[in-house]
């Protein structure tokens, strides 16, 4: 259980555990596609299909939130055997959500993990032989400003645009691009038009991410992909000229 006032564990439909945020009134995974399915099938999977065979992969996780996407990658490069050295960078605005993570009832996936949980909350980074954390606690808007030409992977993964606005904005994922590396890829479970003309506008070609067992999902990348089917944003565009992408000038939140 998380001991906050802000939040509940809840099941989610793979049998894995989730929370719903009091906050921001949402839960901070898909309760119908699962906790563990959503993080695999949404974010770790299409992003390694286009990333396994690099040496070194520098990872962006936005947000930390129960940490479910830092430790399926984890989980997903020790069951594969994979060799290649992991940087994983998280930002995460909610200091007491982190603390409370040591009672948080994780899958059993992630059973041989709980000493990188432990220690992450400890000190706020965590290092062995193949794998560096560093878990910030503060506004993702600001670390991410902080990396150029770093990640070879994002998962964007914060509150949906309506409830956490910030993390969506044109200006927000123009830093999000000078933080990537040019042939970079983003996962997303957004396949919102806004989200994805935020980012065609930052020089992003989008693709859909399909499979059995999950909803539609997005990846996006500055370089070509073969590995996904195209989406056609400005034919979106030109059929929907009403919508455009977020902005931080306007009032948000
Ligand atoms: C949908 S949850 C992330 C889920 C996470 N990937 C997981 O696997 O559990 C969104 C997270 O973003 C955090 N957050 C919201 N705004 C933020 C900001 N500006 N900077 C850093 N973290 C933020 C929230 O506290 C929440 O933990």
């Amino acid at each position: 259980m998380l001991d906050t006032d802000f939040h509940i564990t809840t099941i989610s439909d793979d049998g894995s555990y989730t929370a719903f945020s009091k906050e921001y009134n949402e839960h901070y995974h898909s309760t119908k596609d699962g906790a563990l399915n959503e993080s695999l099938n949404k974010h770790v999977i299409p992003a390694f299909k286009v990333k396994m065979h690099q040496d070194e992969i520098n990872i962006l996780d936005i947000c930390f939130g129960l940490g479910f996407n830092t430790l399926a990658t984890i989980y997903f490069v020790k069951k594969n055997s994979l060799s290649c050295r992991l940087n994983i960078y998280s930002p995460e605005l909610d200091a007491k959500l982190i603390n409370s993570l040591e009672n948080f009832i994780y899958p059993k996936e992630f059973e041989e993990l709980r000493e990188i949980i432990v220690k992450l909350i400890k000190n706020g980074y965590y290092k062995d032989e193949q794998l560096f954390i560093e878990l910030f606690l503060g506004d993702a808007r600001e670390y991410i400003t902080k990396f150029t030409d770093k990640f070879d992977i994002v998962y964007q993964d914060a509150f949906s645009p309506s409830a956490n606005p910030t993390l969506w904005t044109l200006e927000y994922f123009s830093d999000i691009a000078k933080a990537m590396k040019k042939d970079g890829i983003l996962t997303t479970y957004s396949i919102s038009l806004p989200t994805r003309i935020a980012l065609f506008e930052n020089g992003f070609t989008l693709y859909l991410n399909s499979g059995d067992g999950f909803r539609d999902s997005t990846v996006a990348s500055r370089s070509l992909l073969g590995e996904f089917s195209f989406v056609d944003v400005e034919h979106k565009m030109r059929c929907n000229p009403e919508i455009a992408s977020l902005r931080d000038c306007v009032k948000l939140g």
